[in-house]
C-alpha cells in the first residue's frame, strides 16, 4: 500500500527566492527605476561578465531570444542551414525558422546525452558534397550536462563553423573548468522560472567577440539608429529585460553556487536511495564535466516499464502530490519540425521513451526526496 507522508507539494523546479533578490528590485521601485533599462540592468551584465571571467554579455527577456540573436549576429539568413541538437527543448530551434534558415537536426550520443560529434561530422560532410556550408552549430547542454566540446569544437573549427552554445539549462556547468556558454564563439543562459537561477523570464547572450554583443545590443533595443530622434536602418526587436527583473537576477546570481551544490547533493541522494533497483540508471557525469545536475534524471529499463508504463508512473505521483515531467521530446519528432532532415538513430528517441524527470528543486528537503524515493520503490517491488 503506498502511503502519503506529506501532502505538501513536491515541485519539479520551483524557483527559490532569497532576501538578495528583495533587496535590489524595492531599489528598483524606490528610486522609480521600473523602465527597461536601469541601474540592474548594467550591474547584472557586469556581475555575469565577471562570473564568465570578463566575456561581454548582454541580457536580454529570454533564452530563446539569446538564441535568435546570436544567430542574428552570425549573419544566419535565409535559406541557411543550421545544424541543432534534437534532443533539447524548442526554444533552442525556433529562432531558426524566425530567421527563415533550415534547421537540420542531429541526434545525441549516449554518454552526456548532447550532440553526437561523429553525426555531426557526417552531416557537414553530406552538405560538403552538395557543396553547401551550413552556417551554425547550435549544441546543447542539456539538464546541466556538458556536452562532448573537445571534439564538437575539433570539427567546427575542420569546416570553420562557428558554434552557438545552448548553455540555457547548464547556467554554473563547467567543463575542464571552463564554464559552460564561453566554451566557442556565442554562448546563452536562460533565466527562466524553471532555470536554477531566474528572474521569472529572461536569458543572456555571452561572447567574448565584443562585435557580437554590440549587434546584439542594438538589435534587442528596436534597432534604434545612434542618433537624437527616432531612426531605424535596420529590423529590430524589443528583447531587453527590465530593471526590476535584473534586480531578481543580480540577487539569484549570489546564491548560484550553492545551488549548483544542492542541485548535486539532490541527484546524489537519488542515486544512493535508488540505484539498488535493478532497471533504473542515471546519466553519469565524465571526468573532465562538472554538471550543475539541473534535473535530476532515471532511465528506466523495458522490464520496470512494464511492470508500470511512464504515463502510470506520472500520474501515480501526481496524485501524490509530486510532479514528475516526461524528458524532451526531440525536436526531429515535433509536427512543426516535420519537413526537418535529421541526422541519427533512435538515442534520443529511446531517452525519450525511457526516462522521467525527478523533483529536483533547491528548496526540497531531505524527507521530500525519501518521500518521492519510497514512492518509486513501492510501485516498481508492488
Ligand atoms: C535547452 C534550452 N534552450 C533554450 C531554452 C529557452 O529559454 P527561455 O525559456 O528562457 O526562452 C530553454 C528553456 O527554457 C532550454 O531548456
Amino acid at each position: 500500500m503506498l502511503t502519503i507522508s506529506s501532502t505538501k507539494k513536491v515541485w519539479l523546479l520551483a524557483p527559490d527566492i532569497g532576501e538578495d533578490e528583495r533587496l535590489f528590485v524595492n531599489e528598483a521601485f524606490d528610486s522609480n527605476w521600473i523602465a527597461p533599462l536601469g541601474p540592474n540592468v548594467n550591474l547584472f551584465e557586469q556581475e555575469l561578465s565577471n562570473h564568465f571571467h570578463n566575456s561581454n554579455v548582454h541580457i536580454v527577456n529570454s533564452g530563446t531570444s539569446a538564441i535568435h540573436l546570436a544567430l542574428k549576429s552570425l549573419n544566419v539568413k535565409e535559406g541557411d542551414i543550421v545544424l541543432c541538437q534534437s534532443f533539447t527543448f524548442a526554444g533552442s530551434a525556433f529562432p531558426i525558422l524566425y530567421e527563415k534558415a533550415v534547421p537540420v537536426f542531429i541526434d545525441s550520443e549516449k554518454d552526456t546525452w548532447n550532440l553526437d560529434p561523429n553525426l555531426l561530422e557526417d552531416a557537414i560532410l553530406y552538405y560538403q558534397k552538395k557543396q553547401i556550408k551550413p552556417a551554425a552549430i547550435i549544441v546543447v547542454h542539456l539538464y546541466g550536462m556538458p556536452a562532448k566540446m573537445n571534439e564538437i569544437i575539433s570539427i567546427a573549427n575542420k569546416y570553420e563553423i562557428p558554434i552557438i552554445e545552448d548553455a540555457a539549462e547548464a547556467m554554473g556547468s563547467l567543463y575542464e573548468n571552463k564554464n559552460c556558454g564561453t566554451l566557442t564563439d556565442i554562448g546563452i543562459v536562460s533565466f527562466n522560472g524553471n532555470k536554477i537561477i531566474t528572474t521569472s523570464g529572461g536569458g543572456a547572450i555571452i561572447s567574448n567577440n565584443i562585435n557580437h554583443i554590440s549587434k546584439a545590443r542594438y538589435l534587442s533595443n528596436c534597432a534604434k539608429d545612434d542618433i537624437h530622434y527616432y531612426s531605424h536602418s535596420d529590423l529590430g526587436f524589443n528583447y531587453r529585460m527590465s530593471n526590476v527583473l535584473a534586480g531578481i537576477g543580480r540577487g539569484q546570481l549570489m546564491s548560484l553556487q550553492k545551488k549548483v551544490e544542492k542541485k548535486r547533493a539532490i541527484y546524489n541522494a537519488y542515486e544512493t536511495m535508488l540505484n539498488q533497483i535493478d532497471g533504473i540508471t542515471f546519466l553519469q557525469e565524465p571526468l573532465n564535466a562538472y554538471s550543475n545536475r539541473w534535473l535530476s534524471n532515471i532511465i528506466l529499463s523495458a522490464k520496470l516499464r512494464d511492470r508500470i508504463s511512464l504515463d502510470n508512473l506520472r500520474n501515480k505521483l501526481n496524485s501524490y502530490n509530486i510532479e514528475t515531467r516526461f524528458l524532451w521530446n526531440p525536436m526531429h519528432l515535433q509536427p512543426v519540425f516535420k519537413e526537418a532532415q535529421f541526422f541519427g538513430t533512435s538515442v534520443s528517441e529511446e531517452l525519450f521513451k525511457s526516462g522521467i524527470c525527478l523533483p529536483s528543486t533547491t528548496t526540497m528537503t531531505d524527507d521530500d526526496i525519501v518521500r518521492v524515493t519510497n514512492l518509486l520503490k513501492e510501485m516498481f517491488y508492488a
